[in-house]
């Protein structure tokens, strides 16, 4: 039973928060203590400040005992990703593939990621029948035609997956990104197939070291001792997963709202500098990671409310990027003109998302792509919404693309 005015909220249920949940999370925030969902049992953290305090604050909300809500259900490896790792151990970790996100590092990868945009969005044209470039005449899935492709491409890139095993690497990781959120047998076969090619890849890169991410992390050593083979196939399912669904939904879910708001697209078209400032905005309104768990490992309080040792606590991004205390009056409304770069949509502290530059650029590269061919963008159907409680995605995004 709550004890909050709020009554029984369905905050453990998937379809809320692929619906629209904002009005709920709105009187979360207003509410003076925190809201308490009794099943599965956890403190729902909605305001912008106390999503920053328990992110800031690892030794008292830890990352070990749980970073997803379905963890609750299932037994936790040690370091089974770094997502799970506490300070100190966790920053040993980190600075491994740090590198391989440097700004020098991403800047080298800019052309190839424009030019693999161009190839996409120039499939949409081949799609219609009417060239190239042209606007499709009955519209594509924005999902499959284009926010699917082009983050997986990416990373198969910087992890040097050769492109004849691409087909293949795509079915495997798009089962491995599922088994991670919601496993069946299937998808956890799948997943068990990527590990495996992981390994053989792994094995050829001791032998033959090349300038991909996976040549670096055979290499490296923490405290003088060389990765084991888990760690090493640890970074590999975090990379693909942590970086392919998250981009996806960032941006299927930038176009949607540049086909609701045409005339925050007309103000892109007219000056395409503003891309970068429009995908803070993307970011900030669309929160493509809806909240991640932790643990209370003591007692402690968060917004006047008293959290007991073991309590666990959702950090929901979502309600924190759309918090009028933190946005203003309209943080409810998409707007590229507004300082959005506050938001929590990469998480804070000492876990803060290490894709977040790769995400960005990809983006701006993507949204600078569009506006260049398009002046305008249309739904031609409804978007389907992905019920989930780790991200907010799309299943399908129909849209029509207008000279
Ligand atoms: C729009 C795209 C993305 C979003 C919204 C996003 C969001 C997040 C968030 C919220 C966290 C924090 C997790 C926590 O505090 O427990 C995180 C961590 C992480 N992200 Fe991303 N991410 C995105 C793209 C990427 C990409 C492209 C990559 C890599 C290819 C990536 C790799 C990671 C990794 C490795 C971590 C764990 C960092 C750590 O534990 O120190 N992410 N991400």
């Amino acid at each position: 039973m709550s004890a909050s005015p709020l009554g029984v909220l369905p905050l453990a249920d998937p379809s809320f928060h692929g619906g629209d949940p904002f009005p709920t999370y709105r009187k979360l925030r207003d509410e003076p203590l925190l809201y308490r969902c009794e099943t599965p049992g956890f403190w729902a953290v909605s305001r912008h400040e106390d999503v920053i305090a328990v992110s800031r604050d690892p030794a008292t909300f830890c990352s070990s005992r749980g970073t997803l809500l379905s963890d609750l259900e299932r037994p936790i490896m040690p370091r089974q990703s770094i997502l799970y790792i506490d300070p100190p151990e966790h920053g040993k970790y980190r600075k491994l593939v740090q590198p391989a996100f440097s700004p020098g590092r991403l800047r080298a990868l800019e052309g190839w990621i424009r030019a693999t945009t161009t190839r996409l969005l120039d499939d949409f044209g081949d799609a219609s029948g009417r060239g190239a470039g042209a606007a499709p005449a009955g519209g594509v899935d924005f999902v499959a035609d284009f926010a699917v492709q082009l983050p997986i491409l990416v990373i198969a890139e910087m992890l040097g997956v050769p492109g004849s095993d691409l087909e293949q690497f795509k079915k495997w990781s798009d089962a491995a990104i599922e088994a991670a959120s919601e496993a069946s047998p299937e998808s956890m076969a799948q997943a068990a197939e990527l590990l495996t090619y992981f390994a053989g890849v792994l094995a050829e890169r001791r032998v033959h070291p090349g300038p991909d991410i996976l040549s670096t992390l055979v290499a490296s050593e923490i405290d003088g001792e060389r990765l084991d083979e888990f760690d090493l196939l640890m970074f590999c399912m975090t990379l693909l997963v942590a970086g392919n669904e998250t981009t996806r939904n960032l941006l299927s879910q930038g176009a949607l709202a540049l086909a609701r708001h045409p005339g925050e697209m007309d103000r892109l078209v007219a000056d395409p500098t503003l891309v970068p400032r429009a995908v803070e905005e993307m970011l900030r309104f669309g929160s493509p990671i809806l909240a991640f768990l932790r643990t209370a490992t003591r007692d402690a309080e968060v917004r006047g409310t008293p959290v007991r040792e073991g309590d666990r606590l959702l950090l929901l991004y979502a309600s924190a990027n759309r918090d009028e205390r933190v946005f203003g009056d309209d943080a409810e409304s998409f707007r590229i003109g507004r300082d959005a770069s506050g938001h929590v949509a990469f998480g804070f502290g000492e876990h803060f998302c290490l894709g977040a530059a790769l995400a960005r650029m990809e983006a701006r590269v993507a949204f600078e792509e569009i506006v260049r061919r398009w002046r305008r963008i249309e739904l031609a159907g409804d978007p389907e919404a992905l019920p989930s409680l780790l991200v907010r995605g799309l299943v399908h995004l129909p849209l029509a693309f207008v000279r």
